[in-house]
């Protein structure tokens, strides 16, 4: 996985002092714009990039009522047999109490000085997981998928399988609450793996998170019964792996054919992952739900046609297929449902299942 910058919707957050201020600059904006379009379109041309510039053109066409969740409530009632694709991030997990990575003060990244690493991220790269597996182990410990809920986001999901909707969730998140929310394996891509299995990594002997979570809880770090030798890592995709074989070979079939793509709480960030935005059809509508906008794209890969990312375009409001409906996941989601008419059903879902994993646990105790 490689990481780059996510750009901030400057121009959006930027308090706007009095109107001859806004005027101008969004004057200056649309020339810069317009001549930033006609080097994109030469560029194009002479790179050949014409699928680029046709994407644009029929990515402004008009599916939606308006750009809004409401316009997309729409969408979904008026297609009978919409396929809808659900990509999440850490953000659907934090109501659960599972931190984010990036989110300030709360995320994992900001609060690892105690494993003394090089950079944040090393607790999550192979390399350096080779030459010291204790920091990864000590951090499991805290993150065991033990304990935790899934969240009405995670039912909501579940309730667009029950409904028929779901053609597939991609998932970031290794911490199993999809599993445990009901979703089937086969609508399931957990494309950064997974913590239900592992692997040693000398033999490849398998091992599942029962065997691992002893060994975890005592402080220790996992070593292969088989080989004597290896160190059991879960199987999590660590920045220098590949990600899963299911995870390119669906997301080529899926994501051609989807209807409308929902993206919750995640700062899409991470590649190859975030990339997922731009192969659905450049008609088909896509909804951000978190907590800030991201995944937009920035001004040199557009200069290129290389990334196009999602479109949040406040002067675009006649057309456009992107929406942003910024708060937490699971108000989100609470609203979606209620305005598609499933609110109460999904109220009694979380309920349900809330209760009989409480009493499944109380039973183990
Ligand atoms: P991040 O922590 O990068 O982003 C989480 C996003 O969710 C941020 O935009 C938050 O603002 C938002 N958010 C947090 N809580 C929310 C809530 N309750 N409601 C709505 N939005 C909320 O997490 P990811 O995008 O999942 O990789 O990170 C991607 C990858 O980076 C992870 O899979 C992980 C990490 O390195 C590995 O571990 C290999």
């Amino acid at each position: 996985m490689s990481e780059h910058n996510n750009d901030t919707d400057k121009g959006e957050k930027a308090e706007k002092s009095n109107e001859e201020a806004t005027n101008s600059s969004s004057e200056q904006e649309e020339v810069e714009d317009s001549d930033m379009e006609k080097i994109r379109k030469y560029l194009a041309q002479k790179l050949r990039l014409v699928e680029s510039s046709d994407y644009d053109e029929q990515s402004q066409q008009k599916v939606l009522r308006e750009v809004s969740i409401d316009g997309i409530v729409d969408y979904i009632k008026q297609n009978e047999n919409c396929k809808i694709v659900t990509m999440a991030g850490a953000g659907i997990s934090t109501s659960a109490g599972i931190p984010d990575f990036r989110s300030p003060s709360s995320g994992l990244y900001h609060n690892l000085e105690k494993y003394n690493l090089p950079h944040p991220q090393a607790i999550f790269e192979l390399d350096f997981f080779m030459e010291n597996p204790e920091p990864f182990f000590t951090l499991a410990k805290e993150l065991l998928p033990e304990g935790f809920k899934p969240t009405p986001c995670h039912y909501f999901i579940r309730l667009l399988w029950e409904k028929g909707l779901l053609l597939r969730h991609y998932t970031q998140n290794i911490d199993t609450l999809e599993r445990m929310a009901g979703l089937p394996p086969e609508k399931l891509v957990e494309a950064h793996g997974t913590f239900y299995t592992g692997r040693c990594l000398k033999c490849r002997a398998p091992y599942m998170l029962s065997w691992m979570k002893e060994k975890i809880i005592e402080g220790l770090v996992p070593k292969c019964e088989e080989c004597n030798e290896g160190v059991v890592k879960p199987d999590i995709v660590f920045f220098g792996e590949m990600l899963p074989d299911r995870f390119h070979f669906l997301a080529d079939r899926d994501f051609a054919q989807a209807d409308l793509l929902i993206i919750m709480g995640s700062s899409l960030v991470v590649q190859p992952f975030a990339s997922l935005v731009d192969r659905v059809r450049p008609t088909c509508p896509r909804l951000l739900i978190n907590k800030e906008k991201v995944g937009m794209q920035d001004r040199l890969s557009r200069l290129l046609g290389l990334r196009h990312g999602l479109i949040f375009d406040t002067r675009n409001s006649h057309g456009g297929r992107d929406v942003a409906w910024l708060g937490d996941c699971d108000t989100g989601c609470h609203l979606l449902a209620e305005k598609l008419g499933w609110g109460e059903e999904l109220k009694d879902l979380v309920e349900k299942e809330h209760e009989r994993l409480d009493s499944e646990s109380a039973s183990k105790d």
